[in-house]
């Protein structure tokens, strides 16, 4: 699919950065599909994060995007999933490239600002777990 998702994480919708990021993903050619403000609790973060259980973050990541509120958005461009990982940089700020998503505003490995996809299949199954079908277009 031409498809990604993303979420602006809480440190992110908290500091005021909702519109500049938001901003800066339309600039570079994304369409909104979907789009919303909603929080986790714990235990839907756990769900959303499942694939990382066996990580050692992954009680303090589902606690942290639980901890406020989240942007959670569904795109649409060309090859959507690896142009968006592209536009928000690496996970680690201190590795991000200039003028990426996170070398602006992420302030740590964990509160890093955004999540994108990282495929196409992941892309379709996290969209649907925050918006119907009726919310998508
Ligand atoms: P997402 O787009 O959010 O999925 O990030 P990613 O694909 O760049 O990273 P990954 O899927 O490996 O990890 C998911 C999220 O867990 C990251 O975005 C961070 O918020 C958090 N995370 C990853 N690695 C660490 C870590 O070593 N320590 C902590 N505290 N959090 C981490
Ligand atoms: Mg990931």
């Amino acid at each position: 699919t031409n498809k990604t998702f993303t979420m602006i994480k809480p440190d992110a919708v908290l500091d005021g950065h909702t519109g500049s990021i938001i901003k800066m993903i339309e600039a570079a050619g994304f369409r909104v599909v979907a789009l919303k403000k909603t929080q986790l609790t714990p235990e839907l973060a756990g769900k959303f994060y499942e694939v990382h259980k066996e990580r050692p973050f992954y009680n303090n990541l589902c606690k942290y995007m639980s901890s406020g509120p989240i942007i959670p958005i569904i795109l649409e461009k060309e090859n959507a999933v690896a142009d968006f990982r592209t536009l928000i940089g690496a996970t680690n700020p201190a590795n991000a490239e200039e003028g990426t998503i996170r070398k602006l505003y992420a302030k740590s490995m964990e509160a890093n600002a955004i999540h994108g996809s990282d495929s196409d299949e992941n892309a379709e199954i996290e969209g649907n777990f925050f918006f119907a079908r009726t919310e998508q277009f």
